[in-house]
């Protein structure tokens, strides 16, 4: 069996590149860009197969939908990070939605029953009112950001290809994640850097942030790339599932917990640059709908998860 990952450099590819490695019997390809920065996928080079790929580019997405000839897709790729949304909304739009376009256009046209998973996000339900968590798959959508809208599209671009073209699309709508990898700009990856960086007497005992009373429901990443895999072989093709660990941290708290973790006495600052034009308050996930459909529960707990994005700063 062959399997695609677009963005396999990345936060969340690498760690599926991983466990799909660790299943045996799968093919495990991956795209990449010219620019992107390999470091994740180092120690996998020997065992996967790399294709250089522009996603915005249907002739490029095309030739390597063609060669590969995949029976899995798991569509990563994209622009994830909320706050360079605002900046390039028109960047994260095209790259997003465009992007997606083309992978379903290349197996359409190419005639391919690929399974194919596309990562949509929890930021689609935006704005949520209390009384409407845990939020489930029928919540209203009232996004919050230009990635988000963004994410929307990519979600009913999925429904509408299901729909028009029998295309065999799940999609998952995630709510955080983190672990080991994670980019230095997502808020819990952001705080172990920078406390590691204080351990190591790389810069003074004050740490940096923005809007402490989000909250936001953690997954651990390498729960969340099991779930990818349940999401194509035991999901409902056309249909949106949440994956969810169906607790909140508000972000003080996440913090508390990191520093609990030193043991170092530090300053909290807030930036104002950190924070942004609108917030989303809160994401807490009903995931209940892809637990009855799969059997997928998260298994490791928050704290574990927390422990290891720390370690991995202090290693790097
Ligand atoms: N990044 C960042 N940096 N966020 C901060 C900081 C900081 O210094 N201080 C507070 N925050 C708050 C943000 O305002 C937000 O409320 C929360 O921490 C989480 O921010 P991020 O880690 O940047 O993630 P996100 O919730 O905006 O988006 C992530 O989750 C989505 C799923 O809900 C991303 O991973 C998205 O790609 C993903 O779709």
């Amino acid at each position: 069996m062959k399997a695609l990952i677009t963005g396999i450099t990345g936060f969340v590819g690498s760690h599926l590149a991983e466990y799909l490695l660790a299943k045996g019997q799968i093919e495990v390809h991956g795209s990449y860009r010219l620019r992107s920065r390999m470091n994740h996928i180092q120690h996998l080079q020997s065992s996967i197969h790399l294709t250089e790929c522009e996603l915005k580019d249907p002739h490029s997405v095309s030739q390597m939908i063609q060669s590969v000839q995949p029976d899995l897709i798991f569509h990563l790729a994209a622009q994830s990070f909320v706050p360079t949304s605002w900046n390039s909304p028109t960047e994260t739009l095209v790259n997003n939605i465009a992007g997606q376009v083309n992978l379903f256009e290349a197996v359409r046209k190419q005639g391919l029953s690929s399974k194919i998973l596309i990562a949509c996000s929890s930021e689609e339900y935006g704005l949520v009112h209390p009384e409407e968590t845990p939020i489930k798959e029928t919540n209203p959508l009232r996004p919050l950001s230009p990635y988000a809208v963004s994410k929307v599209a990519q979600d009913y671009l999925g429904y509408q290809y299901h729909e028009s073209y029998g295309l065999h699309v799940i999609r998952t709508r995630t709510f955080n994640h983190t672990g080991p990898r994670r980019g230095e700009n997502f808020v819990t990856s952001n705080f172990a850097k920078q406390i590691a960086e204080i351990e190591l007497g790389l810069r003074p005992p004050v740490i940096h942030v923005g809007n402490l009373e989000a909250k936001r429901d953690f997954t651990d990443v390498r729960d969340v790339v099991r779930a990818y895999w349940l999401a194509l072989e035991k999901g409902e093709p056309g249909e949106t599932y949440n994956i969810a660990s169906g607790t909140a941290y508000k972000i003080s708290d996440m913090l508390q917990l990191l520093l609990s973790l030193s043991g170092h006495s530090i300053k909290i600052e807030t930036d104002p640059a950190r924070l942004r034009p609108s917030d989303v308050e809160i994401l807490l996930g009903d995931a209940g709908k892809f637990s009855t459909q799969t059997g997928w529960r998260p298994e490791i707990p928050f704290e574990t998860t927390m422990k290891d994005l720390l370690n991995y700063w202090r290693a790097e």
